[in-house]
């Protein structure tokens, strides 16, 4: 009998603008924790559970929109913390809802809890689904539970 050679799943994660900043940006509200310690507690997922990760973070909306129309075909999901963009951006939205790729919206504070401009998410409309407010968790479970939906495909 032939076995059914799984391909690996590749999964595009990117960081929007100012996130670069976490560990000193407004520690009262998104903690002393790096992007560089985020990053690496994503790779030690994706190591764990053979899925090959690919990660950016860029402060620009325009490169954020090539990253994604650019996944297309070549990776299997899309983790995205959209930062500041999440609550302006229909060009990121267009770009994540015109390339049909399953991808997961995180945010690191609660959105719905602080200022009323962030209470709205673009984003949230074209996406399987948001997690907001677990601080770096978010991505965590973010990326878990993408890996679990490429797993039951
Ligand atoms: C954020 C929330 C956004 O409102 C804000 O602009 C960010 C970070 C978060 O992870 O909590 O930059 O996306």
């Amino acid at each position: 009998m032939k076995r059914k050679i799984k391909k690996t799943k590749k999964i595009l994660v990117i960081h929007g603008p100012s996130l670069g900043l976490l560990g000193e940006r407004e520690p009262n509200i998104y903690g002393r924790v790096t992007l560089k310690q985020i990053n690496s507690a994503l790779r030690k997922i994706a190591s764990s559970n053979k899925v090959k990760l690919l990660i950016r973070q860029s402060n620009y909306e325009g490169e954020i929109v090539d990253l994604i129309c650019r996944a297309r075909n070549k990776f299997n999901a899309l983790l995205i913390n959209p930062a500041a963009y999440t609550h302006t951006s229909v060009a990121i939205r267009d770009a994540i809802s015109g390339s049909g790729i399953i991808t997961a919206e995180v945010h690191l504070s609660n959105i719905y809890a602080r200022e009323d401009f962030r209470h709205k998410s673009l984003i949230s409309p074209v996406v399987q689904a948001t997690i907001t407010g677990f601080g770096p968790k978010s991505y965590l479970l973010g990326l878990e539970a993408l890996i679990d939906l490429l797993d039951a495909q």
